[in-house]
């Protein structure tokens, strides 16, 4: 038997319940999962929690509770929201479970007896909030940021990973297996931090109680990344080794890159194929976080239906890239795609073949032109799509997909079949446009059946079929074969969202619990917030701003001199021995320009890709430290913040004149 497609999620940590951040990285997998399912392969899919370590064992004692108790709480939490999003995995691990402890009592003795590990004392600097010995430029980092008060001296007997011996095997690996990371610039990035050296790993504490016991030296407890990575041995079954993806938040690549493979080298095993690095769901400027008190819990957008948020986010967060959440611009992705674009598409066809043609899909018997160019941009864009999948590109695949759907809207004006029933002579031509529509449909409910199973099926049912959308494959399938039988009832797809309503709510606090950014970074205002999350009303905060007076009236006429353009970041990178600049090519639609922008404190060039930004077209060329500039981007801050770089919403085109 073929070995099966394995797919892992990092373990989440039981000291918070899910956030929409955590939700993305599963609903990713699952997406990821059907999609190999569709292919033809058989999958292993794992998931799980991280259940050890100092941060449990704090949260549990702040509550009074034990640290089992606190996860078995939050795992329920993880059991119902993968239940009621329907994900596909075989096994939820727990670190806690005793396989898992079995496991890695016995790769660390092992390791042990191979000297891989070895036991030595640690005199330096320690930082208690990542619970990590601090090397010297690490800690001259912490404290150019102000962080010094996190650093406490340390002397202690720790157990080691000699990682450093793995240096020169993990440097030739990454240049043995260019796709061992991905996207690129973050394989680069672990590069550089290998190339820089490697010191010594310490994987055991003596100052936490809550975790697995060294075996044979029960005072230390096993470090829990250490035990964390080694649940991806533990939760694979016979035959599955090894995982051929790994999925990761950007925060945790260098974990999943670096140690990890290091530790499965010392063990004698083979390593992941691809470990894929996504990038994090912002609020603001800010990574989604308890601390920060702007978390949006699943919940809030589940109540659109799952499909919704799965949908949602495939087609917005291009993998690897950072994106900006806002509840607004989901409600507005989904009314464009899926109850104006396809929605509409799907009743429209539904209806035309019902009223037209009774319910029977005709088969067509010559196809003119513009009918001929539908089918073959069919046979196009379903090939394109598979293969953009396959790359776990879903954000281009859907991207390409809703292009041609949103181009069968231009057919059916251009056809107008409402015109052409009218008289018996058209038949031919009414066929041509019905068939190729119910085609597109057809092809459409295959392609999207891993980004949103219920409404696939649903879709699939209406175009006639009685089997289930998931078990057909995507290999072989006749794109312009006959329909199965008549078509069946025509069910709404997507209940268009009331934007309007959705967002008074949430002012008058009838809404969701969908959090506003919380004033900067004071961490009076940060708990305020975290408490008023408990409370599970929607967060209005009210900064003090820094910001001048209102600026001298200008007439209308003087304002519109000012051309202001949707424009696409597509390069950035920064300004040599410049920590302010960065210098970008963006797309204004009629043409890409260089414009050099002072946003590099608070964005970096990678996360700036792809985003769409307001751009003054018509702004004399200026040249910033020797780089000609041609053209602005709108920010928006006060005198005390970083820039915000304003954002038009996600369906805007490059070139769209802002007015
Ligand atoms: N327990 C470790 C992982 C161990 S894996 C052997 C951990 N847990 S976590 O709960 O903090 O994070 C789990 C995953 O959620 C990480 O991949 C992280 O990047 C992801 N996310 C947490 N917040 C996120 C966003 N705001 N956006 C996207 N993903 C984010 O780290």
């Amino acid at each position: 038997m073929s070995k099966p497609f394995y797919i892992t999620t990092p373990i989440y940590y039981v000291n918070d319940r899910p956030h929409i951040g955590h939700t993305y990285t599963t609903v990713l997998a699952d997406v990821i999962a059907r999609f190999h399912r569709m292919r033809g392969e058989q999958v292993f899919f794992l998931t799980g929690t991280d259940e050890h370590g100092q941060k449990v064992e704090k949260a549990a004692a702040a509550r009074g509770i034990t640290p089992k108790q606190l996860a078995d709480e939050v795992v329920a939490n993880y059991h119902e929201l993968w239940k009621r999003m329907g994900m596909t995995h075989f096994r939820h691990i727990r670190t806690t479970d005793a396989d898992h402890r079995a496991q890695v009592q016995q790769l660390f003795k092992r390791l042990l007896d191979k000297g891989d590990i070895y036991k030595a004392t640690y005199k330096g600097l320690y930082s208690v909030s990542d619970e990590a010995y601090v090397t010297e430029v690490q800690a001259k980092e912490l404290q150019a940021q102000g962080l010094a008060h996190q650093l406490v001296e340390l002397e202690e007997e720790t157990y080691f990973f000699r990682l450093s011996a793995y240096q020169d095997r993990l440097l030739k690996l990454y240049e043995e297996r260019p796709d061992f990371v991905q996207p690129d610039f973050r394989f680069n990035e672990v590069k550089r931090f290998v190339e820089g050296g490697l010191q010594d790993l310490s994987i055991s504490r003596t100052s936490i109680s809550w975790g697995i016991p060294v075996p044979g030296d029960e005072k230390h407890v096993i470090y829990v990344w250490f035990d964390a990575l080694l649940n991806y041995l533990t939760g694979c079954p016979a035959n599955g080794w090894p995982p051929d993806l790994q999925l990761v938040g950007k925060d945790i690549l260098r974990f999943h890159a670096v140690y990890w493979p290091a530790f499965l080298m010392a063990a004698g095993m083979f390593l992941p194929t691809t470990i894929l690095a996504h990038g994090w769901w912002l609020m603001g400027e800010d990574k989604m976080s308890k601390s920060k008190g702007n978390v949006v819990r699943p919940d809030t957008l589940l109540r659109f239906g799952n499909d919704a948020l799965r949908f949602y986010f495939m087609r917005d967060m291009q993998v690897g890239h950072d994106r900006g959440f806002s509840f607004e611009g989901f409600m507005d992705r989904l009314n464009a795609d899926l109850a104006n674009g396809l929605g509409n598409l799907a009743s429209r066809t539904l209806s035309m073949i019902q009223r037209y043609r009774g319910g029977v899909v005709p088969m067509p018997s010559v196809f003119d032109v513009s009918d001929q160019e539908v089918a073959t941009q069919l046979l196009q864009v379903f090939p394109e799509y598979l293969e953009k999948a396959r790359a776990n590109d879903f954000h281009a695949a859907l991207n390409a997909l809703w292009t041609y759907l949103r181009a069968l809207d231009g057919y059916i004006v251009q056809a107008e079949p409402w015109k052409l029933a009218k008289d018996p002579a058209n038949d031919p031509k009414l066929d041509a446009v019905l068939a190729n529509l119910y085609r597109a449909l057809r092809a459409t409910a295959l392609l999207v059946a891993p980004v949103m199973p219920e409404l696939a099926q649903t879709l699939w049912e209406s175009l006639g079929h009685t089997s289930k959308v998931a078990e057909t494959t995507f290999h072989g399938f006749a794109l312009d074969g006959p329909a199965v039988g008549p078509i069946g009832d025509p069910k709404p797809l997507f209940q268009r969202i009331d934007k309007e309503k959705e967002l008074s709510d949430l002012e008058t606090g009838a809404g969701a619990e969908v959090h506003r950014r919380p004033g900067g970074d004071d961490p009076k205002g940060a708990s305020q917030e975290v408490k008023r999350e408990e409370a599970a009303g929607p967060v209005e905060t009210k900064p003090t701003l820094d910001v001048p007076e209102i600026r001298e009236v200008v007439d209308a006429d003087t304002f519109f001199k000012v051309d202001l353009r949707v424009g696409r970041i597509l390069e950035a990178e920064r300004v040599p021995k410049s920590d302010k600049l960065i210098k970008m090519k963006v797309d204004i639609g009629l043409e890409q320009r260089t414009i050099v922008g002072g946003i590099g404190k608070a964005y970096e060039p990678a996360d700036l890709l792809q985003k769409l930004v307001v751009v003054v077209a018509n702004l004399a060329p200026r040249k910033l430290m020797g780089i000609e500039s041609h053209g602005m981007l709108l920010a928006a801050s006060d005198n005390a913040s970083k820039p915000y770089l304003v954002a038009p919403p996600a369906d805007a085109q490059p070139g769209f004149l802002v007015k």
